[in-house]
């Protein structure tokens, strides 16, 4: 038996995780798969009722008695400054120690890219994101607020255990998969800081000949992805600049309605989300896309073992998308609910 851990959470996240769930409990049975679902309410409600988005004791509990958290999406406009969100779902990252934030970003039909004339093959790459550190840990503040003299600090940081094991994953995953390209996108030449990355990223490297290794600095590196993304196999940054990269790596694929993602440490329990947030503006519309979740569950199942599962369900979503059962941010015209009916006529029928 392996226990997964749910928590739809704010917004949309509901409206995706139901039918995921959906799916996923059609390949436990057919692949015998022996999952368990535990459903966690951790979000804005649970938050503006008791002060707390993230239980004491939960991380242990994820830790020890989990295989794998399946999370929706965080974001509540009774909540403006986000503290549950960090509170949430940066506890988690930081908690679980995820250092990983590994973003794939595939074009599943050249309709769904915005530039001219790419083919479908032409963009497939992934985006290692470090998840623990960077601009991502609170430290900082506000020096005389709310006056004509205030001060906001925001404390970047790298250390060289966290870059060192990110790039190294990055390379890893690159030689397992036979990609030929990793490229580093920093900003050494504005901030001193990001040389710890540079010359993390060119000792790994060296231990790496087969692969060719690039780097650029990061507002090229987003130029460059947009003028030639078939140029890209992995991309390994920081964690605001993976965190923006990211939404512009998912827009030249189709948007957010398509963008998956895996919160990883080998010695952890991950996390899968959607990249997308709460949608507040498609709230209880029944039209947002579910596939951005159902291509993270098929990022759950990969890391669980269950790669022809996996294989399955990433299948049934491209046929659907290649068949245009999609929904109005791809261009079509179906609900939630009818491309979910679509999806899981192609799974079923690929069983
Ligand atoms: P968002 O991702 O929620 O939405 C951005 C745009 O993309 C919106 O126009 C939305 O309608 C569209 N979109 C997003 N997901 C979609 C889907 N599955 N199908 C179709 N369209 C989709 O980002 P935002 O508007 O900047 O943030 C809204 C809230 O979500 C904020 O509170 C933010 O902090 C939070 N947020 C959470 C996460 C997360 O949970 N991982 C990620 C991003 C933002
Ligand atoms: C994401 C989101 C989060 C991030 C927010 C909600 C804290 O944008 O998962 O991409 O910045 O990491
Ligand atoms: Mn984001």
């Amino acid at each position: 038996m392996t226990r997964i851990a749910v928590i739809p959470g704010d917004g949309v996240g509901a409206e995706v995780m139901a039918p995921a769930l959906r799916l996923l409990q059609v390949l436990n049975v057919s692949e015998g798969l022996g999952l368990v679902f535990d459903s966690f309410d951790f979000g804005a409600e649970r938050y503006l009722k008791t002060g707390v988005a993230l239980p004491a004791g939960q991380l242990e509990t994820f830790r020890e008695d989990y295989a794998a958290i399946l999370f929706g999406a965080v974001g509540d406009a009774r909540i403006p400054d986000g503290a549950h969100a960090r509170e949430l779902l940066l506890g988690l990252r930081f908690g679980l120690d995820l250092y990983i934030n590994f973003r794939p970003c595939r074009l599943y039909a050249e309709a769904l890219c915005p530039l001219k004339g790419k083919r479908a093959e032409q963009i497939d790459f992934v985006v290692f994101r470090e998840n623990t550190e960077g601009q991502y840990n609170g430290i900082g503040g506000f020096l005389k607020p709310q006056t004509g003299e205030e001060v906001a600090i925001s404390t970047e940081v790298n250390t060289r255990r966290g870059v060192e094991r990110l790039v190294r994953a990055a390379f890893a995953w690159a030689r397992r998969k036979g990609k030929r390209r990793v490229a580093l996108g920093d900003k050494s030449n504005a901030i001193p800081a990001h040389q710890l990355w540079l010359r993390v990223f060119r000792e790994v490297a060296a231990e790496y000949p087969d692969i060719e290794a690039r780097h650029l600095y990061v507002d090229n590196l987003a130029l460059q992805l947009v003028q030639r993304p078939e140029a890209f196999e992995v991309i390994v940054t920081t964690n605001l600049f993976g965190d923006i990269l990211t939404d512009l790596g998912a827009a030249l694929v189709g948007g957010l309605g398509l963008g998956a993602s895996a919160n990883l440490n080998p010695d952890s329990t991950p996390l899968f989300e959607p990249v997308h947030g709460s949608a507040p503006d498609l709230v209880g519309q029944g039209r947002v896309n579910p596939m951005a979740m159902f291509l993270t569950a098929g990022l759950m199942l990969e890391e669980l073992g269950h790669s022809k599962a996996a294989a399955r369900l990433e299948g049934a979503v491209a046929r659907a998308i290649r068949q245009g059962q999609v929904t109005g941010d791809l261009g079509g015209s179906l609900s939630t609910a009818e491309v979910t009916e679509a999806v899981l006529g192609h799974l079923e029928a690929s069983g």
